[in-house]
């Protein structure tokens, strides 16, 4: 079947009170009208058109994708109006499905009852409320056919009391859509040109009208607020956790876990409340999350264990590694297997080899770390001096005593150590103790400053 999917994101959604297009706003950590897109995609369209008016430029800039077609709606003169716009995009046979940028869950499997439901005519998704305030009401003979769609402010009080709705997804034959739309009128109580009209054009020309309804009714919800946002979020959110616990996940709440993103696990997963998985996330067989933690695009080898308010970014974590509580990975840091990282340590851009520690305060950046290297409490690498970063390496086996400084550039070698207190400014041979640390000293006749007496 040729399928050309409108997808119509022209509104401004006042009612969001933000200066962000409203189908860009999130859920579960991605664009409304994203949602949409990749669930159109599903069904392998022939084109996909979006038709934005209000803040377009921005709504353009957020969606790059090379294969979209956009049709500008300005001004906004409506559902059918809308539609319009996107005729230059659809050819002239197959199937025309008019998604909304602002209902984000529908399920590819709705679409597709959908679309097969319009195969010899057109099929609109239909919903029962129990309060219908607001919506298009979907009108039947006493054969129980659809004739027609009212809009809530032109229905009488009897096609108010109906209960089925208009969702606004529809399939409508592509040869008739035009002629359709050209015969609209704005004779309504809100001057527009409603798409909805279109069911009522069909019915007069005998072609047949089905309509489709949704497993839940939460794949038909639409954003027109913030309070609707976030509880579209919930419902997004709850989803994604049922289905990691159907695979095996064991989740502490599934209703204390956020995940933006994609988040996959193996076997035996283990999460803690309060964690939010942002961008690509990977968990391995049998790792650990304490709570509250943040990983965004993290990889989590098996067997590690990620202990409680650690804050994880484009990082790689070895197999069987014991990281935190409160640890921080930024940009670049890769651990080896086994490695630990314990409290208030940050590692940044820096490969840490297998078997390797630091586990209290420390800060690590631009580094090398070998294997079975020990970096103690308080070591830190000066990476910075000011204007370019420089490498400090730090090869197998060597110990860093506490409270060292590395300015880098400076290697220290195989099996060295670094005796504490240590501001390292040369190469530290291997095998041997390196130590900077001015003599100790202690002055016997040294009195203690007293306080003076107030008067
Ligand atoms: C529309 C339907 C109504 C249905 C309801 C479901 C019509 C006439 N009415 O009503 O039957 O029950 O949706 O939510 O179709 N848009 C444009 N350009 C426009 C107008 C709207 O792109 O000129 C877009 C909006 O951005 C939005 C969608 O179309 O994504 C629906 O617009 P909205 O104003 O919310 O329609 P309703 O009046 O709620
Ligand atoms: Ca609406």
């Amino acid at each position: 079947m040729n399928l050309n999917v409108v997808i119509l994101a022209a509104g401004q959604g006042k009612r969001m009170h933000s200066n962000l297009p409203k189908v860009l706003h999130p859920v579960a950590g991605k664009a409304l009208v994203r949602h949409v897109i990749d669930t159109a995609r599903t069904l392998q369209p022939a084109g996909l058109c979006i038709v934005y008016g209000y803040g377009g430029d921005v709504v353009r800039a957020a969606l790059p994708d090379a294969d979209l077609g956009w049709a500008l709606q300005e001004p906004q003169l409506g559902t059918g109006h809308a539609v319009q716009q996107a005729l230059p995009h659809l050819g002239s046979s197959g199937v025309t499905l008019v998604l909304y940028g602002d209902v984000p869950l529908t399920q590819p499997e709705t679409l597709q009852r959908l679309l097969h439901a319009a195969r010899d005519g057109l099929a609109v998704l239909t919903v029962e409320l129990t309060d219908p305030t607001g919506y298009g009401r979907i009108v039947r003979d006493a054969a129980g056919r659809v004739v027609r769609i009212v809009e809530q402010k032109d229905a009488s009080s009897d096609e108010r009391a109906i209960r089925e709705v208009n969702t606004g997804i529809m399939a409508i034959p592509t040869e008739r859509l035009a002629g359709w739309l050209a015969g609209l009128s704005n004779n309504n109580a809100q001057g527009e040109y409603y798409l909805t009209d279109v069911i009522a054009a069909a019915v007069a020309e005998g072609v047949p009208v089905a309509a489709v309804q949704p497993q839940a009714e939460w794949e038909v919800l639409g954003v027109n607020s913030k309070v609707q946002l976030a509880e579209l979020e919930r419902i997004q959110q709850r989803r994604i956790a049922q289905q990691l616990l159907e695979a095996g996940v064991r989740l502490a709440d599934p209703a204390r876990i956020d995940v933006r993103g994609d988040l996959s696990c193996g076997r035996d997963v283990a999460i803690d409340v309060n964690c939010v998985f942002e961008g690509r996330v990977e968990l391995a067989e049998a790792v650990e999350i304490g709570p509250h933690c943040v990983l965004k695009n993290v990889r989590v080898a098996a067997g590690a264990r990620i202990a409680a308010f650690c804050h994880l970014e484009d990082a790689v974590v070895g197999p069987d590694c014991i990281v935190g509580p409160y640890a921080r990975l930024r940009p670049g840091a890769e651990l080896g297997p086994e490695v630990h990282i314990g409290n208030f340590v940050e590692i940044k851009n820096s490969t840490i080899a297998a078997q390797s520690k630091a586990n209290h305060l420390a800060y690590v950046g631009d580094a090398r770390v070998g294997e079975r290297v020990n970096i103690g409490a308080g070591t830190i690498t000066c990476n910075y001096d000011g204007a370019n970063k420089h490498l400090t390496v730090i090869e197998d086996d060597a110990f860093i005593g506490s409270d060292t400084q590395l300015v880098a550039p400076v290697t220290v070698g195989r099996g060295a150590t670094l005796g504490a207190g240590t501001t390292l400014t040369k190469d530290a041979p291997p095998d041997t103790l390196t130590v900077s640390r001015a003599k100790q000293v202690s002055l016997a006749a040294w009195q203690r400053p007293v306080k003076k007496p107030k008067k």
